[in-house]
C-alpha cells in the first residue's frame, strides 16, 4: 500500500481529536464562527450512510433530506440565551459550557416509523422504547454518528476544540420545543465547539482517555484453515 503524507495528516488529527469542555460562569465574548461551523456540517455530511430516512421525516418539516440525520446549529448568541432558559437545577454544567461556546450543534437521527406491533397507537407509551430495535435504525444511528465523527475531525484540524455530549437536560421535549426540534426524531449528539483559551474559563478533558487500549486488545486477526477437498 502506499503511505500518502495525507494519510499520516488524517491519522494523527484522529489521534489528536479529543474531548474538551470549557466551562465558564459568566458569559464569554460572542465571536462569529457560522461560516465555519457551516464548513464542518458540510463535511460532515460526507459520512457513509446506507439507506434514506423514513419518508415521514422527508416530509415533516422545512428539512426534507433523504440523510438519515438532522443538525440544528446554534451560534453563540444562542447559546447564551439557551443558557438563560435552562432551569439549573438539573442540568449540569451545561450552564457554564453555554455561556463558552461558540457553538453548539444539536445532532439528531431519524429513527423508522414505529412498528404496528410495538406501538398499537402509533403513540409512544410510558416505559416504551424509543424506536424498534431494527438493523434499519442501527444504521441510521452507526452513519448519524460517522457525521458526528467527521465533523469533531474537521475541526480538531482547524484547532477548534470540541466536545460529543449525550446532551443531558438538551434532551429535554421542552428544549427540542423551544429549538423546533421535531419531536419524533432522536438526539444523538450535543457537539460543543469552543474558541480559543479565555482567562475566565477553564478546560478539562475526558475520564476514558487515558484508559484506552491497545487495538491488539479488541482487535484478532481470523486464520480460516482451507476448505478440505
Ligand atoms: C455517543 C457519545 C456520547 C458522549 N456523551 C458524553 C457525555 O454526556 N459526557 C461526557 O463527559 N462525555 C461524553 N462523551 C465523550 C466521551 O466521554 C469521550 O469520548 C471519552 O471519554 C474518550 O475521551 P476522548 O474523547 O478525549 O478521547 C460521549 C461520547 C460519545 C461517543
Amino acid at each position: 500500500m502506499n503511505e500518502s503524507i495525507s494519510a499520516t495528516a488524517i491519522e494523527q488529527t484522529i489521534c489528536d481529536r479529543a474531548t474538551v469542555k470549557v466551562m465558564s460562569e459568566t458569559d464569554l465574548p460572542v465571536r462569529e464562527v457560522r461560516a465555519e461551523v457551516e464548513r464542518l456540517i458540510a463535511a460532515a455530511g460526507w459520512a457513509p450512510f446506507h439507506r434514506p430516512c423514513d419518508a415521514i421525516h422527508q416530509s415533516s418539516n422545512e428539512l426534507s433530506a433523504i440523510e438519515p440525520w438532522r443538525m440544528y446549529a446554534l451560534d453563540a448568541c444562542a447559546c447564551r440565551r439557551l443558557r438563560q432558559r435552562l432551569p439549573p437545577e438539573n442540568a449540569g454544567k451545561l450552564p457554564t459550557m453555554l455561556s463558552a461556546a461558540d457553538a453548539l450543534i444539536q445532532v439528531t437521527w431519524l429513527p423508522n416509523r414505529a412498528s404496528e406491533v410495538a406501538r398499537p397507537s402509533g403513540i409512544p407509551q410510558a416505559n416504551s422504547p424509543l424506536f424498534d430495535a431494527t438493523i434499519e435504525n442501527m444504521e441510521h444511528i452507526a452513519a448519524t454518528a460517522a457525521a458526528i465523527q467527521n465533523l469533531l475531525l474537521v475541526a480538531t484540524s482547524m484547532g477548534i476544540r470540541n466536545y460529543w455530549s449525550s446532551g443531558g437536560a438538551l434532551r429535554e421535549p421542552q428544549v427540542f420545543h423551544w429549538l423546533n426540534i421535531p419531536a419524533d426524531q432522536i438526539l444523538l449528539g450535543s457537539v460543543f465547539l469552543f474558541g480559543p483559551p479565555h482567562d475566565s474559563a477553564v478546560a478539562v478533558g475526558s475520564k476514558l482517555r487515558e484508559k484506552r487500549s491497545k487495538h491488539k486488545l479488541w482487535m484478532r486477526w481470523i486464520e480460516l484453515p482451507p476448505d478440505s477437498p
